[in-house]
């Protein structure tokens, strides 16, 4: 099981819009329909991890947006209407405990948002790190940092151009780079 965090981001480094939705809802090309590789994406993974604030507006969804996946939501409190099936929990640690004994050997899609990241990743169990960089500026709206520690040790692994004028970067997570070995104090 990896835990993997994808997120689209406009140019300018805005994981939401001026207005707090995720990026990706502000590109035309997802509204005409373009997946950007999400199908790709969701065929390795098996359950889907989130913060109760990325959750909450989903339970007014007229489509149930993650209808193949076991569903983990980390909040203080349980949102009103939220199906039997999703599990929630106020603490990192028994949610993560919770996943791992329901993995049958799939990834964890992290959908987000930048709090939840960086809980995961201060908890050392962010595997990966995937974002869809799109053809847009904002101006506003929220980063992924600090939520997620500027310090984040990531390694290149791939990138993928996307219809619609998007591209796919994706990286794998190490703790934080000052420890990363070989790495000369100077650059820490
Ligand atoms: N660009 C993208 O692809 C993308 C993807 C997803 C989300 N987003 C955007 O991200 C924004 C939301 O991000 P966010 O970072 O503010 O919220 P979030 O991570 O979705 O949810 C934050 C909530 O999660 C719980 N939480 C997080 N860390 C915790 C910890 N260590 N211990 C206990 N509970 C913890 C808390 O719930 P309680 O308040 O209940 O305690 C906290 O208020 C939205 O605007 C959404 O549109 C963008």
């Amino acid at each position: 099981m990896r835990i993997r965090a994808r997120l689209s981001m406009s140019a300018d480094g805005y994981v939401t819009t001026p207005n707090g939705w995720p990026a990706l809802t502000a590109d035309p090309a997802f509204v005409s329909g373009e997946s950007h590789g999400i199908r790709e994406f969701l065929a390795d993974c098996e359950a889907a991890l989130m913060g109760r604030t990325t959750f909450e507006p989903a339970l007014n969804n007229t489509r149930w947006p993650w209808p193949d996946l076991d569903v983990f939501v980390l909040g203080s409190h349980r949102p009103e209407g939220t199906p039997d099936h999703v599990t929630t929990d106020s603490d990192p640690v028994r949610l993560l405990e919770k996943i791992r004994a329901a993995n049958k050997g799939g990834d964890v899609h992290l959908v987000g948002g930048p709090r939840t990241i960086g809980t995961f990743h201060a908890l050392g169990a962010l595997d990966r790190l995937e974002l869809v960089v799109l053809p847009l500026l904002f101006g506003a709206g929220t980063r992924l940092t600090p939520a997620l520690d500027a310090d984040t040790g990531l390694t290149f692994r791939s990138q993928r151009a996307l219809p619609g004028g998007s591209v796919e970067i994706v990286y794998s997570c190490e703790g934080s780079r000052a420890d990363l070995p070989g790495r000369p104090a100077s650059q820490r």
